[in-house]
């Protein structure tokens, strides 16, 4: 692990708290193999994205060995029946060039009836196969997720779910504070929407640092939390790394705080999320 990217911790699983995110970003080797470079050690997939090939690419072409990597992709809600669950963690692995992930994720509920118990004994088993190091859930709301560590006979990890300021998450991160579960924030800069922002600007001109790293710094200074910003250029890729030489005041989370709204949520599909808390 880079020592510079301090690390969190769930249930057994160690990575840094900060992380590198790919959709969206298509054939990404050379991205991927840049991210590696400046400093990232978690970089986050998933069969959706379409870009587990490029991140398996990447991480040959960087040569930083891949025990050093925090490797994490997801299977998408079409596949959680046993058979098919299990064909999409060998494609997974396959694509990634790789003989497990840290970190394996059902990407969302399932919205065609396959009992969750299924799904959770599937996930467990790719576990304790050794295909994945550590389990979780994303886009689980509180109900789903208790559910699911009720049915999982392995022990879930992590929570990855949408956050950032313009979403109020309180519920929930309480939640997995309570039981012990790490929480992974994705679209953690709004995917984009925050850069106009008045207030973070503010904040962010005032410390001379970016509106991204104020925001991503208000992330990790909330503790258990790990977010996992998307970029396809070097030098944002650098700067959203650099955020663990300055705090925020009490003050100045409030005022990021208050900037959630009812609309901020980006990621709702329609027939696919469950209500959210
Ligand atoms: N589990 C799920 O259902 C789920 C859903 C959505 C996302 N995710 C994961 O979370 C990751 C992140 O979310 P996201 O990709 O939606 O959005 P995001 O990381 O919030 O925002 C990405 C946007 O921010 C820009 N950006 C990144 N760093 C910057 C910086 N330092 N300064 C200025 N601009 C910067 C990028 O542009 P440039 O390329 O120009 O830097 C890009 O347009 C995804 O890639 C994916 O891995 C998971």
């Amino acid at each position: 692990m880079t020592p510079s990217i301090p690390a969190l911790t769930a249930h057994g699983a160690r990575f840094p708290v900060i992380g590198f995110g790919t959709s969206q970003l298509g054939n990404c080797g050379e991205i991927v193999a840049s991210a590696l470079k400046l400093g990232y050690r978690l970089i986050d997939t998933a069969w959706k994205y379409g870009t587990e090939e490029g991140v398996g690419k990447g991480i040959k072409a960087s040569r930083v060995p891949r025990q050093d990597i925090f490797l994490v992709t997801k299977v998408s809600h079409e596949y959680l029946k046993a058979d098919a669950f299990a064909d999409s963690v060998e494609e997974s692995l396959e694509r990634l060039q790789t003989d497990y992930v840290d970190l394996l994720f059902v990407h969302w509920p399932a919205i065609d009836g396959t009992p969750l118990a299924e799904t959770m004994a599937a996930l467990a088993k790719a576990k304790r196969a050794g295909k994945a190091r550590h389990i979780g859930v994303a886009n689980f709301n509180i109900a789903l997720l208790e559910d699911a560590r009720r049915l999982c006979p392995e022990p879930l990890s992590v929570l990855q779910a949408e956050y950032h300021p313009y979403l109020d998450q309180s519920k929930v991160l309480a939640h997995c504070r309570k039981v012990g579960l790490a929480f992974m924030a994705y679209c953690p800069l709004g995917r984009g929407r925050l850069f106009k922002d008045p207030v973070i600007a503010e904040i962010a001109r005032a410390r001379g640092k970016t509106v991204a790293q104020v925001a991503l710094r208000w992330l990790v200074q909330q503790g258990n939390i790990a977010p996992i910003p998307r970029s396809s250029n070097p030098q944002h890729m650098a700067e959203s790394l650099k955020v663990f030489d300055f705090s925020l005041t009490d003050d100045e989370m409030k005022r990021i705080h208050g900037l959630a709204r009812p609309d901020g949520r980006i990621a709702n599909p329609a027939g696919r999320a469950p209500k959210w808390d």
